[in-house]
């Protein structure tokens, strides 16, 4: 796999983190994922956890000037110098062009965005079975369609985005985690 600066993309439940956790182990990049990093801040009770509490648990999205400013203190940290796997992030415009904007102040450009596409009934169930295990304030159905909503309305539209500069690669993110895993390390080949 020769990628090593990358975005994934992809609805609730589409497997961005399941899939990241695999992928940075054969890059030998960071994950970063916003989601975790605002848990921990929700967990640690910080300022800025106290902030997006409240957000996370409507399935809204935090502001992007919060999220482009904790997403850009972790990139430029020294151990993403030789690439990352970004999770949940960018989310939005206005967070897909700071990344760009961060990327060529750092002369590191991104080599590629890579969409998880799922069927939306079953992401729903996914989640559901995630919240028996894991008990994560947002995985309820009402918050679960409201963050799938939000993806649509908010994050979809980047899929255009990275299109229009050449560096959307789609994969089916249906079926198991390795099979799903096998085709994510094709379209990276
Ligand atoms: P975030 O943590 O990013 O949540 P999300 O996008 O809703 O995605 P999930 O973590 O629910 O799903 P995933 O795609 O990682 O799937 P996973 O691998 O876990 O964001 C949470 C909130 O934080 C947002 O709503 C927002 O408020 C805030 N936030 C975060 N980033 C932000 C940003 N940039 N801007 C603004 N706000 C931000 O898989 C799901 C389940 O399915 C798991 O149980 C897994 O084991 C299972 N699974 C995975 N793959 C498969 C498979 N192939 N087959 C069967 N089961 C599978
Ligand atoms: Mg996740």
């Amino acid at each position: 796999m020769t990628a090593t600066r990358v975005v994934l993309l992809g609805a609730p439940g589409a497997g961005k983190g399941t899939q990241a956790a695999r992928l940075v182990k054969r890059l030998g990049v960071p994950h970063v994922s916003t989601g975790d990093m605002l848990r921990a801040a929700v967990a640690a009770g910080t300022e800025l956890g106290q902030k997006a509490k409240a957000v996370m648990e409507v399935g809204a999205l935090v502001g992007d000037d919060i999220v482009i400013a904790l997403a850009g203190e972790r990139l430029r940290e020294q151990d993403a110098a030789g690439g990352f796997v970004l999770d949940g992030y960018p989310r939005t415009e206005a967070q897909a062009e700071a990344l760009d904007r961060l990327l060529e102040e750092l002369g590191t450009p991104l080599d590629c965005c890579l969409v998880i596409a799922v069927d939306g009934e079953a992401v729903v169930r996914r989640l559901m079975g995630r919240a028996e295990v894991e008990g994560r304030s947002d995985d309820n159905e009402e918050t679960i369609r409201e963050r799938m909503r939000v993806y649509d309305d908010q994050t979809a539209p980047l899929l255009d985005y990275y299109r229009g500069s050449k560096l959307l690669r789609e994969v089916d993110g249906m079926g198991s985690v390795d099979e799903v895993f096998g085709r994510i390390e094709e379209a990276l080949a």
